[in-house]
Protein backbone atom coordinates (compact mmCIF):
# COMPACT_ATOMS: atom_id res chain seq x y z
CA UNK A 1 0.00 0.00 0.00
CA UNK A 2 1.27 3.26 -1.11
CA UNK A 3 0.12 5.66 1.64
CA UNK A 4 -2.10 7.18 2.31
CA UNK A 5 -3.44 5.81 -0.84
CA UNK A 6 -4.21 2.40 -1.18
CA UNK A 7 -3.56 0.86 -4.71
CA UNK A 8 -3.74 -2.52 -4.02
CA UNK A 9 -7.81 -2.58 -3.93
CA UNK A 10 -9.55 -2.38 -7.24
CA UNK A 11 -12.77 -0.07 -8.20
CA UNK A 12 -15.89 -2.59 -9.44
CA UNK A 13 -15.39 -2.64 -13.01
CA UNK A 14 -18.74 -3.78 -13.47
CA UNK A 15 -20.41 -0.73 -12.51
CA UNK A 16 -18.40 1.48 -15.05
CA UNK A 17 -19.19 -1.37 -17.76
CA UNK A 18 -15.28 -1.35 -18.66
CA UNK A 19 -14.96 -2.80 -22.28
CA UNK A 20 -11.14 -4.13 -20.67
CA UNK A 21 -13.20 -6.65 -18.53
CA UNK A 22 -16.13 -7.45 -20.40
CA UNK A 23 -16.06 -10.99 -21.58
CA UNK A 24 -18.74 -10.63 -24.25
CA UNK A 25 -16.09 -8.46 -25.75
CA UNK A 26 -13.42 -10.95 -25.09
CA UNK A 27 -15.40 -13.45 -26.83
CA UNK A 28 -15.57 -11.40 -30.19
CA UNK A 29 -11.84 -10.16 -30.09
CA UNK A 30 -10.11 -13.62 -28.79
CA UNK A 31 -12.88 -16.75 -28.72
CA UNK A 32 -11.67 -19.38 -26.36
CA UNK A 33 -10.39 -17.04 -23.89
CA UNK A 34 -11.37 -18.32 -20.31
CA UNK A 35 -13.37 -16.76 -17.83
CA UNK A 36 -11.09 -15.38 -14.95
CA UNK A 37 -8.96 -13.35 -17.43
CA UNK A 38 -6.70 -10.86 -16.82
CA UNK A 39 -6.89 -7.57 -18.93
CA UNK A 40 -3.67 -6.14 -19.69
CA UNK A 41 -4.76 -4.14 -23.11
CA UNK A 42 -7.31 -1.24 -23.26
CA UNK A 43 -5.55 2.17 -21.66
CA UNK A 44 -7.31 2.68 -18.32
CA UNK A 45 -6.64 1.67 -14.60
CA UNK A 46 -8.81 -0.23 -12.49
CA UNK A 47 -7.74 2.11 -9.34
CA UNK A 48 -10.90 4.30 -7.99
CA UNK A 49 -9.98 7.83 -8.94
CA UNK A 50 -8.62 10.54 -6.49
CA UNK A 51 -10.86 10.82 -3.38
CA UNK A 52 -10.90 14.77 -4.17
CA UNK A 53 -12.44 13.67 -7.56
CA UNK A 54 -15.05 11.73 -6.25
CA UNK A 55 -16.02 13.99 -3.72
CA UNK A 56 -16.26 16.60 -6.46
CA UNK A 57 -18.55 14.06 -8.80
CA UNK A 58 -20.48 13.25 -5.62
CA UNK A 59 -21.48 17.19 -4.86
CA UNK A 60 -22.54 17.54 -8.15
CA UNK A 61 -24.65 14.32 -8.34
CA UNK A 62 -26.12 15.34 -5.18
CA UNK A 63 -27.10 18.87 -6.07
CA UNK A 64 -28.67 17.22 -9.07
CA UNK A 65 -28.95 20.00 -11.61
CA UNK A 66 -27.28 19.00 -14.97
CA UNK A 67 -28.34 21.79 -17.22
CA UNK A 68 -26.38 23.59 -19.70
CA UNK A 69 -23.50 25.00 -18.35
CA UNK A 70 -20.21 27.02 -20.00
CA UNK A 71 -16.57 26.53 -19.52
CA UNK A 72 -16.21 28.91 -16.43
CA UNK A 73 -12.96 30.69 -14.56
CA UNK A 74 -12.95 27.47 -12.69
CA UNK A 75 -11.42 25.66 -15.43
CA UNK A 76 -9.71 27.85 -17.49
CA UNK A 77 -7.64 28.87 -13.82
CA UNK A 78 -7.15 25.18 -12.91
CA UNK A 79 -5.51 24.53 -16.27
CA UNK A 80 -3.37 27.08 -16.10
CA UNK A 81 -2.06 26.69 -12.94
CA UNK A 82 -1.41 22.89 -13.35
CA UNK A 83 0.31 23.89 -16.53
CA UNK A 84 2.48 26.03 -15.00
CA UNK A 85 3.44 24.51 -11.85
CA UNK A 86 3.60 20.60 -13.20
CA UNK A 87 4.96 21.57 -16.59
CA UNK A 88 6.19 25.07 -16.08
CA UNK A 89 3.80 26.30 -18.72
CA UNK A 90 3.05 29.70 -19.00
CA UNK A 91 -0.48 29.31 -20.95
CA UNK A 92 -2.99 32.76 -21.67
CA UNK A 93 -5.92 31.94 -21.04
CA UNK A 94 -6.98 32.63 -24.78
CA UNK A 95 -4.81 29.64 -26.13
CA UNK A 96 -7.05 26.99 -24.04
CA UNK A 97 -10.39 25.19 -25.91
CA UNK A 98 -11.97 22.45 -24.40
CA UNK A 99 -13.11 19.54 -26.50
CA UNK A 100 -14.66 16.09 -25.74
CA UNK A 101 -12.28 14.04 -25.09
CA UNK A 102 -8.51 14.18 -27.54
CA UNK A 103 -9.15 11.76 -29.72
CA UNK A 104 -12.51 13.00 -30.78
CA UNK A 105 -10.52 16.76 -31.43
CA UNK A 106 -8.43 15.36 -33.48
CA UNK A 107 -11.02 14.47 -36.25
CA UNK A 108 -12.05 18.07 -36.08
CA UNK A 109 -8.33 18.92 -35.97
CA UNK A 110 -7.95 16.93 -39.64
CA UNK A 111 -10.73 18.42 -40.43
CA UNK A 112 -9.85 21.66 -39.84
CA UNK A 113 -6.54 21.88 -41.63
CA UNK A 114 -6.90 19.30 -44.41
CA UNK A 115 -8.61 19.45 -47.43
CA UNK A 116 -9.54 16.51 -49.44
CA UNK A 117 -6.19 14.62 -50.94
CA UNK A 118 -4.27 15.61 -48.25
CA UNK A 119 -2.33 13.66 -46.21
CA UNK A 120 -1.01 13.29 -42.75
CA UNK A 121 2.78 12.24 -41.57
CA UNK A 122 3.04 9.75 -38.06
CA UNK A 123 5.81 8.47 -36.48
CA UNK A 124 5.51 4.63 -36.34
CA UNK A 125 4.44 3.01 -34.28
CA UNK A 126 1.99 5.21 -32.77
CA UNK A 127 -1.37 5.21 -30.86
CA UNK A 128 -4.07 3.90 -33.57
CA UNK A 129 -6.69 7.01 -33.39
CA UNK A 130 -3.76 9.25 -34.96
CA UNK A 131 -4.39 7.22 -37.90
CA UNK A 132 -8.16 6.17 -38.06
CA UNK A 133 -8.94 9.59 -37.52
CA UNK A 134 -7.76 10.69 -41.00
CA UNK A 135 -8.55 7.68 -42.53
CA UNK A 136 -12.23 7.73 -41.35
CA UNK A 137 -12.13 11.48 -42.53
CA UNK A 138 -10.80 10.77 -46.35
CA UNK A 139 -6.86 11.94 -45.59
CA UNK A 140 -4.16 9.76 -46.23
CA UNK A 141 -1.24 8.83 -43.88
CA UNK A 142 2.37 8.68 -44.60
CA UNK A 143 4.17 6.70 -42.35
CA UNK A 144 8.07 7.61 -41.11
CA UNK A 145 9.04 4.25 -39.04
CA UNK A 146 10.75 4.93 -35.74
CA UNK A 147 13.93 3.04 -35.69
CA UNK A 148 14.98 1.15 -32.96
CA UNK A 149 18.75 2.09 -31.79
CA UNK A 150 20.11 1.37 -27.74
CA UNK A 151 16.93 -0.43 -27.48
CA UNK A 152 14.91 2.76 -27.72
CA UNK A 153 12.94 4.50 -30.44
CA UNK A 154 15.09 7.31 -32.28
CA UNK A 155 13.35 9.31 -35.37
CA UNK A 156 14.74 9.06 -38.57
CA UNK A 157 14.87 13.03 -39.65
CA UNK A 158 16.47 12.66 -43.22
CA UNK A 159 13.85 10.00 -44.05
CA UNK A 160 11.30 12.99 -42.09
CA UNK A 161 13.00 15.48 -44.25
CA UNK A 162 12.32 13.53 -47.56
CA UNK A 163 9.12 12.54 -46.61
CA UNK A 164 8.10 16.48 -46.29
CA UNK A 165 9.89 17.39 -49.47
CA UNK A 166 7.88 14.72 -51.31
CA UNK A 167 4.41 13.98 -49.67
CA UNK A 168 4.28 17.61 -48.29
CA UNK A 169 1.73 16.56 -45.65
CA UNK A 170 -0.42 19.06 -43.72
CA UNK A 171 -0.39 17.93 -40.27
CA UNK A 172 2.20 15.90 -38.34
CA UNK A 173 0.86 14.18 -35.04
CA UNK A 174 3.41 13.98 -32.64
CA UNK A 175 3.21 11.38 -29.45
CA UNK A 176 5.10 12.76 -26.64
CA UNK A 177 5.35 11.15 -24.43
CA UNK A 178 5.45 8.45 -26.55
CA UNK A 179 2.33 5.66 -27.09
CA UNK A 180 3.06 2.52 -27.55
CA UNK A 181 6.88 2.62 -25.67
CA UNK A 182 6.55 5.48 -23.13
CA UNK A 183 9.57 6.82 -24.44
CA UNK A 184 9.90 10.34 -23.54
CA UNK A 185 11.46 13.02 -26.41
CA UNK A 186 14.29 15.29 -25.22
CA UNK A 187 13.44 19.21 -26.40
CA UNK A 188 16.10 19.44 -28.81
CA UNK A 189 14.42 16.66 -30.40
CA UNK A 190 10.67 17.55 -30.35
CA UNK A 191 12.40 21.33 -31.80
CA UNK A 192 14.37 19.30 -34.75
CA UNK A 193 11.31 18.17 -35.50
CA UNK A 194 9.14 21.60 -34.61
CA UNK A 195 11.93 23.22 -37.12
CA UNK A 196 11.13 20.32 -39.66
CA UNK A 197 7.62 21.00 -39.72
CA UNK A 198 7.79 24.80 -39.52
CA UNK A 199 10.30 25.03 -42.90
CA UNK A 200 7.76 22.48 -44.91
CA UNK A 201 4.63 24.45 -43.72
CA UNK A 202 3.01 21.46 -41.86
CA UNK A 203 1.11 21.92 -38.65
CA UNK A 204 2.82 20.37 -35.62
CA UNK A 205 0.32 19.16 -33.60
CA UNK A 206 1.89 17.21 -30.44
CA UNK A 207 -0.37 14.97 -28.37
CA UNK A 208 1.03 15.10 -24.62
CA UNK A 209 -1.99 13.14 -22.82
CA UNK A 210 0.80 11.09 -21.35
CA UNK A 211 2.84 13.43 -19.72
CA UNK A 212 1.31 12.97 -16.21
CA UNK A 213 2.97 9.58 -14.92
CA UNK A 214 6.85 9.83 -15.46
CA UNK A 215 8.72 7.01 -14.41
CA UNK A 216 12.48 8.32 -15.02
CA UNK A 217 13.72 11.03 -17.29
CA UNK A 218 12.11 14.42 -17.55
CA UNK A 219 9.17 15.60 -19.74
CA UNK A 220 9.43 18.53 -21.88
CA UNK A 221 5.92 20.01 -23.08
CA UNK A 222 6.46 21.09 -26.47
CA UNK A 223 5.57 24.37 -25.15
CA UNK A 224 8.69 24.89 -23.72
CA UNK A 225 10.15 25.08 -27.53
CA UNK A 226 11.34 29.20 -28.67
CA UNK A 227 8.14 31.27 -29.28
CA UNK A 228 8.94 31.51 -32.96
CA UNK A 229 7.31 28.02 -33.14
CA UNK A 230 4.42 29.08 -31.47
CA UNK A 231 2.53 30.41 -35.07
CA UNK A 232 2.47 26.76 -36.04
CA UNK A 233 1.71 24.30 -32.90
CA UNK A 234 -0.87 22.66 -31.32
CA UNK A 235 -1.06 20.93 -28.15
CA UNK A 236 -3.87 18.21 -27.14
CA UNK A 237 -3.97 17.17 -23.60
CA UNK A 238 -6.37 15.93 -20.91
CA UNK A 239 -6.62 14.61 -17.68
CA UNK A 240 -7.65 11.12 -18.63
CA UNK A 241 -4.32 8.73 -18.97
CA UNK A 242 -3.17 10.67 -15.52
CA UNK A 243 -6.36 10.91 -13.51
CA UNK A 244 -8.18 8.01 -15.35
CA UNK A 245 -10.80 9.90 -16.56
CA UNK A 246 -11.53 8.83 -19.81
CA UNK A 247 -15.25 7.74 -19.83
CA UNK A 248 -15.95 11.67 -18.80
CA UNK A 249 -14.64 13.19 -22.09
CA UNK A 250 -13.09 16.43 -21.63
CA UNK A 251 -10.11 17.52 -22.85
CA UNK A 252 -8.28 20.49 -23.88
CA UNK A 253 -6.18 21.87 -26.69
CA UNK A 254 -3.63 24.83 -26.05
CA UNK A 255 -2.73 26.96 -29.14
CA UNK A 256 -0.67 30.13 -29.12
CA UNK A 257 -1.50 31.39 -32.59
CA UNK A 258 -4.62 33.24 -32.75
CA UNK A 259 -5.34 32.13 -36.73
CA UNK A 260 -4.45 28.78 -36.35
CA UNK A 261 -7.03 28.89 -33.03
CA UNK A 262 -9.63 30.62 -34.90
CA UNK A 263 -9.25 28.43 -37.54
CA UNK A 264 -9.58 25.20 -35.25
CA UNK A 265 -12.49 26.86 -32.96
CA UNK A 266 -14.55 27.50 -36.29
CA UNK A 267 -14.44 24.05 -36.93
CA UNK A 268 -15.45 22.71 -33.44
CA UNK A 269 -18.06 25.41 -33.59
CA UNK A 270 -19.36 24.12 -36.98
CA UNK A 271 -20.23 20.43 -34.57
CA UNK A 272 -21.10 22.40 -31.75
CA UNK A 273 -18.48 21.40 -29.21
CA UNK A 274 -19.37 24.33 -26.99
CA UNK A 275 -20.78 23.54 -23.53
CA UNK A 276 -18.62 20.91 -21.12
CA UNK A 277 -19.86 17.98 -19.77
CA UNK A 278 -21.11 18.86 -16.09
CA UNK A 279 -19.23 16.03 -14.66
CA UNK A 280 -15.96 16.52 -16.83
CA UNK A 281 -15.65 20.02 -16.31
CA UNK A 282 -15.82 19.60 -12.60
CA UNK A 283 -13.43 16.22 -12.42
CA UNK A 284 -10.61 18.58 -14.32
CA UNK A 285 -10.92 21.08 -11.95
CA UNK A 286 -10.96 18.55 -8.89
CA UNK A 287 -8.24 16.93 -10.66
CA UNK A 288 -6.09 20.20 -11.31
CA UNK A 289 -6.29 21.73 -8.08
CA UNK A 290 -6.43 19.10 -5.01
CA UNK A 291 -4.78 16.27 -6.65
CA UNK A 292 -0.92 16.65 -6.55
CA UNK A 293 -0.44 13.87 -3.95
CA UNK A 294 -2.69 11.44 -5.53
CA UNK A 295 -0.64 11.68 -8.41
CA UNK A 296 2.52 11.29 -7.01
CA UNK A 297 1.62 8.44 -5.48
CA UNK A 298 0.14 6.79 -8.15
CA UNK A 299 3.15 7.41 -10.11
CA UNK A 300 5.20 6.05 -7.66
CA UNK A 301 3.29 2.84 -7.46
CA UNK A 302 3.11 2.52 -11.32
CA UNK A 303 7.18 2.64 -10.98
CA UNK A 304 7.93 0.21 -8.61
CA UNK A 305 5.12 -2.16 -11.19
CA UNK A 306 7.87 -1.01 -13.67
CA UNK A 307 10.69 -2.16 -11.75
CA UNK A 308 9.10 -5.30 -10.72
CA UNK A 309 8.38 -6.18 -14.66
CA UNK A 310 11.47 -5.38 -15.63
CA UNK A 311 13.04 -7.74 -13.58
CA UNK A 312 10.56 -10.22 -13.97
CA UNK A 313 10.78 -10.23 -17.93
CA UNK A 314 14.86 -10.03 -17.72
CA UNK A 315 14.80 -13.03 -15.43
CA UNK A 316 11.60 -15.46 -17.00
CA UNK A 317 10.02 -14.79 -19.99
CA UNK A 318 12.12 -16.38 -22.36
CA UNK A 319 12.31 -14.47 -25.96
CA UNK A 320 11.08 -11.04 -24.50
CA UNK A 321 12.56 -7.84 -24.18
CA UNK A 322 11.24 -4.88 -22.79
CA UNK A 323 11.47 -1.46 -23.98
CA UNK A 324 12.37 0.85 -21.15
CA UNK A 325 9.91 2.73 -20.59
CA UNK A 326 9.64 6.30 -18.87
CA UNK A 327 6.11 7.43 -19.10
CA UNK A 328 2.61 5.98 -18.75
CA UNK A 329 1.84 2.81 -17.07
CA UNK A 330 1.81 0.88 -20.91
CA UNK A 331 5.20 -1.18 -21.24
CA UNK A 332 5.96 -1.97 -24.45
CA UNK A 333 7.74 -5.68 -25.26
CA UNK A 334 9.69 -6.71 -28.30
CA UNK A 335 8.44 -10.55 -28.51
CA UNK A 336 9.83 -11.49 -31.90
CA UNK A 337 12.49 -14.47 -29.83
CA UNK A 338 9.36 -16.33 -28.91
CA UNK A 339 9.07 -17.09 -32.52
CA UNK A 340 5.76 -15.69 -32.65
CA UNK A 341 4.08 -12.52 -34.16
CA UNK A 342 2.11 -10.46 -32.08
CA UNK A 343 -0.93 -11.59 -33.31
CA UNK A 344 -0.27 -15.27 -32.67
CA UNK A 345 1.16 -14.33 -29.08
CA UNK A 346 -1.61 -12.49 -27.88
CA UNK A 347 -4.64 -15.35 -29.17
CA UNK A 348 -2.23 -17.73 -27.24
CA UNK A 349 -2.11 -15.64 -24.19
CA UNK A 350 -5.85 -15.01 -24.08
CA UNK A 351 -6.47 -19.04 -24.70
CA UNK A 352 -3.73 -20.44 -23.15
CA UNK A 353 -2.89 -18.17 -20.27
CA UNK A 354 -6.18 -16.27 -19.24
CA UNK A 355 -4.48 -13.13 -20.03
CA UNK A 356 -5.16 -10.06 -22.54
CA UNK A 357 -2.19 -8.42 -23.94
CA UNK A 358 -2.26 -5.33 -26.59
CA UNK A 359 -1.51 -7.16 -30.00
CA UNK A 360 1.13 -4.70 -31.70
CA UNK A 361 -0.35 -4.71 -35.23
CA UNK A 362 -3.33 -2.68 -33.42
CA UNK A 363 -0.94 0.56 -33.53
CA UNK A 364 -0.29 2.62 -36.94
CA UNK A 365 2.59 0.79 -38.27
CA UNK A 366 5.83 -0.95 -37.16
CA UNK A 367 4.04 -3.02 -34.35
CA UNK A 368 4.11 -6.72 -35.42
CA UNK A 369 6.54 -7.47 -33.11
CA UNK A 370 5.37 -6.33 -30.23
CA UNK A 371 3.36 -6.63 -27.50
CA UNK A 372 1.68 -3.85 -25.16
CA UNK A 373 1.33 -4.43 -20.94
CA UNK A 374 -0.80 -2.04 -18.82
CA UNK A 375 0.56 -1.67 -15.32
CA UNK A 376 -2.89 0.22 -14.16
CA UNK A 377 -3.93 -2.58 -11.82
CA UNK A 378 -3.30 -3.99 -8.39
CA UNK A 379 0.17 -5.25 -8.17
CA UNK A 380 -1.05 -8.68 -7.15
CA UNK A 381 -2.64 -8.68 -10.76
CA UNK A 382 0.60 -7.80 -12.09
CA UNK A 383 2.15 -10.58 -10.68
CA UNK A 384 -0.88 -13.36 -11.17
CA UNK A 385 -0.99 -12.39 -15.25
CA UNK A 386 2.75 -12.43 -15.73
CA UNK A 387 3.15 -16.01 -13.82
CA UNK A 388 0.45 -17.08 -15.78
CA UNK A 389 2.46 -16.02 -18.74
CA UNK A 390 5.33 -17.91 -17.88
CA UNK A 391 3.41 -20.70 -17.14
CA UNK A 392 2.14 -20.70 -20.41
CA UNK A 393 4.89 -20.55 -22.74
CA UNK A 394 4.32 -20.13 -26.74
CA UNK A 395 5.21 -22.66 -28.61
CA UNK A 396 5.10 -22.92 -32.36
C1 LIG B 1 -1.59 9.09 -27.07
C2 LIG B 1 -3.01 9.11 -26.60
N1 LIG B 1 -3.78 10.17 -26.87
C3 LIG B 1 -5.06 10.24 -26.45
C4 LIG B 1 -5.64 9.20 -25.74
C5 LIG B 1 -7.05 9.31 -25.29
O1 LIG B 1 -7.26 10.56 -24.73
P1 LIG B 1 -8.72 11.04 -24.36
O2 LIG B 1 -9.24 10.14 -23.30
O3 LIG B 1 -8.52 12.45 -23.90
O4 LIG B 1 -9.54 10.95 -25.63
C6 LIG B 1 -4.88 8.06 -25.45
C7 LIG B 1 -5.48 6.91 -24.77
O5 LIG B 1 -4.93 5.88 -24.59
C8 LIG B 1 -3.54 8.01 -25.90
O6 LIG B 1 -2.77 6.96 -25.66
Amino acid sequence: MTEPFDFDCMADRSLDHARKWDPKIMEQKYPGTPEGFIPMWIADMDFPAAPAIREALARVAENGAYGYGYAHDGFYDAVMSWQRRRHNNEVKRDWITLAYGTVPTMHYLYQAFCQPNDCVILFTPVYDPFGYAAHNNGFRTISCPLVVRDGVYQIDYDLFEEQMERYRPRVHLFCSPHNPSGRIWSLEEIERVADICRRYGCLFVVDEVHCEHIISGEFHSALQLPERYYDNLIVLTSPNKGFNLGGLKTSYSIIPDANVRSRFRHRLEMNSITSPNTFGCAAIIAAYTECDEWLDAITAYLAESYRYLADFIDREMDGWKLMPMQASYLPWVDISGTGATATELTCHMAREAGVVVGDGTYYVGDGANYVRLNLGTPRALVVEAMERMRDHPYRA
